[in-house]
C-alpha cells in the first residue's frame, strides 16, 4: 500500500491560511483519486519535533562509546528514541507533500528540526567513496508553499530559500522526483488574491491525479 506523508508545517488551519487551503485541497482530492492509499499527516507543530541539543549529543556519544540505551538519561533516551522514530516513519513512506508559507526567505524553524531528525546516514543517504549518496530513490515528494511577493521570476527569484533548500535535500537524499506548488503573490497584489488562491487550488486538484 502506497503511503504518503502530509508535512504540514503551519500554526494555522485551511481557514487561516493560504498553503493550508491549498495542501488541503490537493489531499482530499488525492486521497479521492487514491482511496487505499495510506495518508499520514505529520503536523510539526503539533508533534514533538526535538531539536538536535545537548541531550541529543550526549545521548548519541553514549551510544558510539558502546554504553547500552539504558544508561542514557531519561531526556537522552526520549530525545533520540523520538528522532529515530521520526526518520523511521519518513523512511517508510512513499510519497510526502510538504505544506509551508514563506517565512523570512524560508520556511518555519520547525521543519529544520524535522529535516535534521530525517538526515540520517546509512536511512536517508550513505556515504561513499565517492562522496554522499540518496537512499531514497524510489519516492515523489511535492511542496505547497504560499508566499506574499513573487518568487518564481524577477529579482527575488535568488532569494527564496525555503522550496530550493527542500530541493537540495531531496536530491541529497536522492528522490528523483520533486515538484513544487506555489500560491504567489497575493500580498503583493492584494486585489487578485482571491484570483491567485483559486487558481492555486484548482492546479492543486489536478496534480492531485497525477502525484
Ligand atoms: C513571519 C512572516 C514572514 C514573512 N516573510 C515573507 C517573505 O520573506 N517573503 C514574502 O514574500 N512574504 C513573506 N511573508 C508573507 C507570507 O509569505 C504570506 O502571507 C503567505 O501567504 C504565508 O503563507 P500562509 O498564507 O499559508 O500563512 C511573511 C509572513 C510572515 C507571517
Amino acid at each position: 500500500m502506497t503511503k504518503v506523508l502530509y508535512i504540514t508545517a503551519h500554526p494555522h488551519d485551511d481557514t487561516q491560511s493560504y498553503s493550508m487551503a491549498v495542501g488541503k485541497a490537493f489531499i482530499d482530492n488525492y486521497k479521492e483519486a487514491n482511496p487505499n492509499d495510506e495518508i499520514v499527516n505529520v503536523d510539526l507543530f503539533k508533534e514533538n519535533i526535538p531539536q538536535i541539543d545537548i541531550d541529543i549529543f550526549s545521548g548519541w556519544g553514549k551510544l558510539q562509546s558502546g554504553k547500552g540505551f539504558e544508561e542514557l538519561s531519561s531526556d537522552e533516551k526520549a530525545k533520540v528514541s523520538r528522532l529515530s522514530e521520526l526518520c523511521e516513519q519518513f523512511i517508510s513512506a512513499d510519497k510526502y507533500v510538504f505544506v509551508t508559507p514563506l517565512w523570512n526567505f524560508s520556511f518555519p524553524p520547525v521543519l529544520k528540526a524535522y529535516i535534521d531528525s530525517v538526515s540520517v546516514a546509512g536511512k536517508t543517504f550513505k556515504y561513499t567513496e565517492q562522496g554522499p549518496v540518496g537512499l531514497l530513490t524510489d519516492k515523489k515528494a511535492l511542496h505547497i508553499q504560499a508566499r506574499g511577493g513573487i518568487y518564481s521570476e524577477g529579482p527575488a527569484a535568488q532569494m527564496e530559500m525555503g522550496h530550493r533548500y527542500l530541493n537540495i535535500i531531496m536530491q541529497f537524499y536522492g528522490v528523483p522526483s520533486f515538484e513544487g506548488l506555489f500560491i504567489e503573490g497575493h500580498a503583493a497584489m492584494p486585489d487578485k488574491a482571491q484570483e491567485i488562491k483559486e487558481n492555486a487550488i484548482a492546479r492543486a486538484k489536478d496534480l492531485a491525479h497525477t502525484f
